[in-house]
Parts: structure tokens; sequence; C-alpha cells
């Protein structure tokens, strides 16, 4: 076999690379990592939820899930501090019953946190990430791929995955150059220490509506828990970073939120350092290879974050790709053209539909969360309370959190 090492190309040290890698690596080819930045970085983003489907994926490796910081969630709440129609919308037990039927629930977590723990894991794989590289450019022949980097050097390898995300620059080389698409909304969010008044609840994923305006709230570990307010605004930048000390004073003391009940005026009025990021997601494309180069993750389907999906997706891909080339590809030797295109093919057929679904639904959940007006706000309550009242209603509209995949 040591003549058949088949070095794979992976694009981005994000949430799907490190995790494509490993598979690889276990799988018996020879993956390199390329990331544009120059390590991890510790106060970058906020949180994810890992859903069923996403977990299920993550399992796979041994080890790896109970490494994770996390907390596991048992309850969905959606409450409304309207003062027209102000109660509790729904509350679902749901997260801990698939919990416990089926191995796997959902899992709140500190996005720097998870990060870490998946580039660790790579690198325990034996896995070499090259941090500061950033692609710029590529070129393929029938056998092989060369990517370039900003800095001039350059990578051969037998094919390429790109995991670089929302601004993928594989995806410019592959397809050109497309703007990502504003959603117009904006998230203001934080983490913080788990506040008293929450102290005594179940781990919820918690949403509290008001007018125009939404805030989610989950348990990141023992003792934090992360939230994120969503209003329509002027386009601000996907930047991850942190709000300059002024912004952040404004938002804790002169916006809605500060005031609301269910415990979100006290997470908003607990944290120190705010971060504010515009909502961007991108329209289908109708492939996402060409020869020896694909894309997964945010690279191919960047979402809004209303489902809480965009990883959990980002893990499907990486599950079914690393089952095609099991299928078509047994040996892991430097695959031919032929067998290359009949994985990406497949890989396609399945994926681009799903993705494309879920993109569309969770732009139609952002704005669901934000309509403006006391008539339209008392119809939003309305259409929650009914979605949620039961769980054979919520299996109906929320098929992505019961589907194992596909
Ligand atoms: C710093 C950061 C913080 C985030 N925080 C949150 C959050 O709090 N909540 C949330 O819902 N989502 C967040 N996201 C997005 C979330 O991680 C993704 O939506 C999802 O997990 C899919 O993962 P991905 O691996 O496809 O993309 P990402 O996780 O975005 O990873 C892409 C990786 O590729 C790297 N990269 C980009 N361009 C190049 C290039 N040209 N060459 C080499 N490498 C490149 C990036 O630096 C990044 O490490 C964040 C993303 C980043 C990069
Ligand atoms: C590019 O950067 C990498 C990593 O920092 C380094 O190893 C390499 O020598 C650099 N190449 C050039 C041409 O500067
Ligand atoms: C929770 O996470 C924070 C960092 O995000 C860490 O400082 C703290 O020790 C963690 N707490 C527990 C109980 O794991």
């Amino acid at each position: 076999m040591a003549d058949a090492s088949t070095k794979v190309l992976v694009v981005g040290a994000g949430i799907a690379g490190p995790v494509l890698s490993i598979f690889l690596k276990s799988k018996g080819y020879d993956p390199v990592i390329y990331e544009r930045t120059d390590g991890p970085i510790s106060d970058a983003g906020l949180s994810l939820c890992l859903q069923p489907n996403g977990l299920l994926v993550l399992n796979k490796v041994p080890g790896l899930v109970e490494s994770i910081d996390g907390r596991s969630i048992d309850f969905f709440g959606f409450y409304s501090v309207l003062p027209e129609d102000k109660g509790t919308l729904a509350e679902s037990d749901i997260p801990k019953v698939l919990r416990e039927h089926r191995g796997v629930g959902l899992v709140g977590v500190r996005r720097a946190a998870f990060h870490q723990t998946l580039v660790h894991a790579a690198e325990k794989a034996g896995i070499p990430i090259m941090w500061g590289h950033k692609l710029v450019g590529l070129s393929q022949g029938d056998d092989y791929v060369t990517v370039k980097f900003e800095n001039g050097s350059e990578a051969t390898g037998s094919f390429v995955i790109g995991c670089d995300g929302l601004h993928s620059n594989t995806r410019t080389s592959l397809f050109g150059e497309e703007k990502a698409d504003f959603t117009g909304l904006v998230q203001t969010g934080g983490i913080c220490t788990i506040p008293e008044s929450l102290k005594s609840t179940p781990p919820m994923v918690r949403n509290v509506f008001g007018h125009a305006a939404h805030m989610v709230m989950y348990p990141i570990n023992g003792t934090q828990c992360s939230w994120a307010a969503t209003q329509r605004e002027p386009e601000a930048k996907e930047t991850w970073k942190a709000m300059n000390k002024d912004g952040a004073r404004e938002f804790r003391e002169k916006t809605t939120f500060a005031s609301w009940d269910y415990g979100a005026g006290d997470v908003v009025k607990s944290t120190e350092t705010l971060i504010k990021y515009g909502l961007y997601d991108r329209p289908e494309l109708a492939a996402w290879h060409k020869g020896r180069v694909c894309l997964i993750g945010d690279a191919a389907h960047p979402t809004s974050p209303h489902l809480g999906q965009g990883a959990n997706q980002a893990f499907e891909d990486v599950g079914l790709l690393v089952e095609l080339l099991d299928k078509h590809n047994p040996s892991s030797a430097p695959p031919s053209a032929a067998v290359l295109e009949a994985i990406f093919s497949e890989l396609e057929k399945v994926r681009i539909p799903r993705t494309a679904a879920l993109v569309k639904q969770a732009r139609t959940q952002g704005e669901s969360r934000v309509v403006d007006g006391v008539e339209a706000c008392i119809k939003r309550n309305a259409a929650y309370r009914e979605i949620w009242k039961d769980h054979d209603s919520v299996a109906k509209h929320m098929s992505h959190i019961y589907e194992d995949k596909q």
C-alpha cells in the first residue's frame, strides 16, 4: 500500500475540515489540511447546537463525542414578551425523548471550544494542519490537483475537498466570484455565566419573541450559556469578532432586550463581550464539484442559523462523502477521474436537494421570528403554539430534527 498513498488536500480547518480528515485518515487516505488563519482563534464566534443528524456522524469517530465540552439539552421552550400576548407559547421535551430513544439528542457547545477539540483530534490522528495557508487558486490535470496559496507556495494532491466556509476561495476558483446573500437579519450575542433566574430550569433551548425581535439562549456547558438576539438591521459583516466596548454597553443598556423576561434580559445585562454579525446564505449551486475538486459544508451551502443546521449539515456531507469513497474506491488508492466523478455526482444528487431545502427553511424561520406589527406578532405566536403542541406536529414541520440523514 505504501506506493498507493493518496494525498488529499483539505482546504479549511474549521468545523468540517478536521472531521473529514479524521475519517479520510482512518480509511487509508493521506489528508493534509490547509488553513488561512495562523491557528485556532480562541475568542471567535459564539456557539453551535449539535443535533442528532450531526452527532450520528461524530459518533463514528471513537472517543470524539466523549471529549466534547458541551451541555445536553432536554427541552425546547418558546415564550412571548409581547405586551398584547405575553406568556408561554410552548414547551417540549423532544430533545430528551430523542436522546432516550435514539441515543443522540441535542448538545450545546461553545464554537471555539468545540473547534479546539476537533483540531486536537485531527492532530492526534497524525494529520498535518498547515496554518497560515490561504488558498487563492488551483489548477488540475487528469490525475492531480495543484493548489496555490497567498504567499506563493503550492501543494499537489490526488483530489481536493473545499471546506473553506462562507467566503470559500475553492468555490470561487471552480465557479467564479459571487457575493453571498445578506438575509436582512443581524444577530448580536454573547456568552455569559448562567444567570440565577435560569439556574433551576432544566437545560433548554429557550426562544423569546417580541416586537420584530427574537432571542435564543442555550447552555454550552455546566456553567455558561450562549445567546443571540435577531433583528432586522442594515448589513453587518460576518466577522465573528467582538464589538467595541461602547457599542456593547449601548446594546446592554438601551435595546429592548435588556428588559425582557424569561431570563433574556438577565443574560444580556450580564454579558461583557458582545459579537455582532450579519446573517448570510447563498442560492443553491447546480454542482458542487468540477473534476477533482469538490465543496462541502458552508463552502457548498451556507445557511442562516435559525435551524441550527450549519455544522450538522456539514457533518452529513462528511458522512456521505466517506461512505461513497468506501463504496467506489475501497482500496483508497489514487482514484481515477471516472471514480471521482461517480463519487462527487452521487454526493450532489443526494445532498444538493436536502441542503437547498434547509437553507430555504432556515430563511423562512428567520423571517417568521422577527415579523413587525402587533397583529403579525400575534399570528406568529399562534403559529408557534400550533406547531409545537405535540410531537406529531413537530415531526411534520421540523423534519430535520428527526431525520438521521438525507
Ligand atoms: C471563526 C468562526 C466562528 C464561527 N462562529 C459561529 C457561531 O458562533 N455560530 C454559528 O452558527 N456559526 C459560526 N460559524 C460558522 C460555522 O462554523 C459553520 O456554519 C459550520 O460549522 C460549517 O462549517 P464549515 O467547516 O463548513 O465552515 P467554517 O466553520 O466557517 O470553516 C471554514 C474554515 O476555512 C477557513 N478558510 C476560509 N477561506 C480559506 C482559504 N481561502 N484558504 C484556507 N482556509 C480558508 C476559515 O478560516 C475557517 O477556518 C463560525 C465560523 C468561523 C470561521
Ligand atoms: C508560505 O508560508 C508557509 C507557512 O508559513 C511557509 O512554510 C512557506 O515557506 C511560505 N512560502 C513562501 C514562498 O513564502
Ligand atoms: C465552561 O466553558 C468555559 C469557557 O468557555 C470554561 O472557562 C469553564 O471552565 C467551563 N465550565 C465547565 C463546568 O466546564
